[in-house]
């Protein structure tokens, strides 16, 4: 089963090139990607955490350049087994330059980690955003992202969060059905 919906629209800026993060050229890559992340997500994240996942699973990220080589979007994410069951998928980090949002870029690069981790056997993919958070709120559930908990004060900044999940496969909704928050609807 897939809930895949809303294809990247055709108003990429034609400029853009996109590509899985080269892990040969973490010099120059990784600052840029620190401090576009830095400068949009509220979680003060060290180097550790962007080696965690880059090294481990660099070719689940994927950047948007201009012709010029500056860094406009990035995603960051893995896949492996959770709690020894089913294999899933996690977007940890995602941001797009201001000037460029609004023209689909974020939804290309999610939908390119989650073509990569179909393709690499993912039962579903899980993230989670901040309950304000209207623009990535509306990206995900676009894309057939499931809202499945709201989790209490989540972040470091005191806000709570949204976990959302794409079921991949029919088995992995079964198995995971008990995640779901009764209060909330899903919201696809
Ligand atoms: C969230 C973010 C990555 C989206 O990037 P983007 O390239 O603009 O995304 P897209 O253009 O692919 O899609 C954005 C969608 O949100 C909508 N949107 C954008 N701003 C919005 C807002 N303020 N309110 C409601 N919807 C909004 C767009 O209309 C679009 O939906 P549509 O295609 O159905 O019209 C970008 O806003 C960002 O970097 N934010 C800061 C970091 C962040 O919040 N990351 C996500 C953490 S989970």
């Amino acid at each position: 089963m897939s809930h895949l919906t809303g294809l990247a629209p055709s108003d990429l800026p034609s400029e853009l090139r996109f590509l899985q993060y080269p892990s040969s050229k973490e010099s120059t890559y990784l600052p840029a990607i620190r401090q576009l992340i830095s400068n949009d997500l509220s979680e003060p994240y060290s180097i550790c955490v962007y080696r965690y996942f880059l090294y481990q699973w660099g070719d689940l990220c994927f950047m948007a350049l201009d012709a010029d080589d500056k860094l406009i979007g990035v995603v960051i994410s893995k896949l492996e087994a959770h709690r020894g069951g089913p294999m899933r998928g996690y977007i940890a980090m995602l941001a797009v330059r201001e000037e460029y949002r609004g023209k689909g870029i974020a939804t290309r690069l999610v939908r390119m980690a989650i073509d990569i981790m179909i393709e690499r056997d993912a039962d579903e993919i899980a993230l989670e955003t901040e309950v304000t958070n209207t623009a990535a709120m509306k990206l995900y559930e676009r894309l057939g992202f499931l809202r499945s908990k709201r989790l209490h004060r989540y972040y470091l900044n005191g806000n709570s969060a949204f976990r959302f999940v794409l079921y991949i496969k029919e088995s992995a909704a079964t198995l995971r059905y008990e995640d779901y928050d009764p209060e909330l609807p899903p919201s696809a």
